[in-house]
């Protein structure tokens, strides 16, 4: 799918009005320039970001592109870290909660309170997101999205050659997988890279013990649950898990990890949903060439992480300007909804009609919604939102070190988990 021009997404009756609104309304900044630094670039990714592009263009604002590429930014927030320290940092960032509380704790970002009121952002905006998208009670963040962390994404090709029942459970996923193995049919897309497996452990963390454990494991560290058998046990299945890896798997990138169950050449990826804007770009549909669904023994819970643009100070009124159109339009209902569709994600906004997303898009807007009635709404220890970079970094490294070295027990990842953390 070619990316869309806002005068088709406006053709759409779902976002004409909205769009027709926005681009009558806007008051265009000639000069307004703004400097944007994100991971973007993904065939999906990109397509998403277009929406946002044009908009801003609509405006008369100039998009200055400082794409890096890396899936979860690996690349871009070390990039990053190197310009705020020599003074130079972009006009928008790219970030995670865990960025935004860092660096708005250092005063480096700019206040968004005046198009939050304007907007209603305390009204509109998911609670668990207004968490990280403030900072001492003021907006300084906005979020574009609301992604879902466990999702198990299947070729429907392949589970169809083997009765169309998809594993709810990591035991009724191994029996199939062997099943696989057996007729030689690739069952795990993996790519083998530290964040991704880092996502993996703590999918199977969260099947293990449920989301209970995981406030108490990951988000409060408690002592006797960091150490306790649960953890061992999420070691043992993350383990068991990865021998269904094939000989391509390590560093392979998310996106080719994907790209593997869109061509059926693997049956199942555990993945983010920014995988299915890979869907979209390869013209699959869902329901139809693949299947979404939560990850097994995670039924119920809604592991999230969103992306936030950050803003940094800039001197000219015109550029200022510009950072508080783009807060703007991220937040607007058309781009929402235009931008979600397109990543794969569900929005910000709890007020958009589901009626435009498709049956995944669809499904993660429900399941968020029950998962919130019973407290299974669970921020993102991988992808930065549970902890501090340094915490997060300690399971991080044991994670990867485990997922390399055999000579790892299970028990020894949780001994050094627990070390790594006292050292802090
Ligand atoms: C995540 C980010 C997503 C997605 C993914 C892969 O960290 O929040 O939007 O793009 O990385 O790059």
């Amino acid at each position: 799918m070619k990316s869309k021009s806002i005068k088709q997404m406006a053709s759409r009756g779902l976002v004409l009005t909205t769009f027709a609104g926005l681009l009558s309304v806007g008051t265009a900044i000639a000069s307004g320039k703004v400097e944007v630094m994100h991971w973007w670039t993904s065939g999906g990714e990109a397509n998403a970001l277009n929406v946002l592009k044009e908009a801003l263009g609509a405006q008369g604002i100039a998009w200055d592109d400082s794409a890096v590429a890396g899936g979860s930014g690996t690349n871009a927030l070390q990039v990053l870290q190197a310009r705020v320290a020599s003074g130079n940092p972009p006009a928008a960032m790219q970030m995670h909660g865990e960025q935004i509380k860092t660096y708005a704790e250092e005063g480096l970002l700019g206040d968004l309170s005046e198009i939050a009121t304007a907007q209603n952002w305390d009204a509109v905006m998911a609670p668990e997101l207004q968490t990280f998208a403030k900072h001492d009670g003021v907006y300084v963040g906005v979020p574009f999205n609301e992604h879902r962390h466990n999702w198990m994404w299947v070729s429907k090709k392949i589970i169809d050659q083997y009765g169309g029942k998809v594993p709810e459970t990591w035991d009724e996923w191994f029996v199939l997988a062997d099943k696989m193995k057996a007729d030689g049919v690739q069952p795990l897309a993996h790519g083998g890279q530290p964040w991704q497996e880092f996502m993996l452990w703590e999918d199977i963390l969260v099947a293990v013990g449920g989301a209970d454990f995981h406030k108490k494991a990951v988000q409060e560290l408690d002592e006797a649950e960091l150490g306790g058998d649960k953890m061992v046990q999420a070691f043992d299945t993350f383990r068991k898990v990865l021998s269904y890896a094939d000989a391509g798997a390590a560093n392979r990138d998310w996106n080719l990890a994907t790209a593997m169950v869109i061509e059926d050449k693997a049956a199942f990826h555990f993945m983010g949903d920014w995988a299915k804007g890979e869907f979209t770009v390869a013209n699959k549909k869902a329901d139809v060439d693949y299947l979404c669904r939560a990850a097994p023994g995670t039924a119920g819970t809604y592991v999230f992480l969103a992306d936030y643009w950050g803003f940094f100070p800039v001197k000219e009124e015109a550029a200022k300007q510009a950072q508080m159109e783009m807060a703007k339009l991220t937040m607007d209902p058309a781009v929402q909804t235009e931008f979600n569709i397109r990543k794969g994600s569900i929005p910000a906004r709890i007020d958009i009609d589901p009626k435009a997303f498709d049956a995944c898009g669809q499904a993660a807007i429900a399941d968020r919604a029950a998962a919130a009635e019973k407290g299974g709404v669970l921020p993102s220890l991988s992808q930065n939102h549970a902890q501090s970079r340094e915490v997060r970094g300690v399971f991080e490294d044991v994670i990867t070190s485990f997922a390399n070295d055999a000579n790892i027990t299970s028990a020894d990842a949780v001994a050094r988990i627990k070390s790594g953390l006292a050292g802090l």
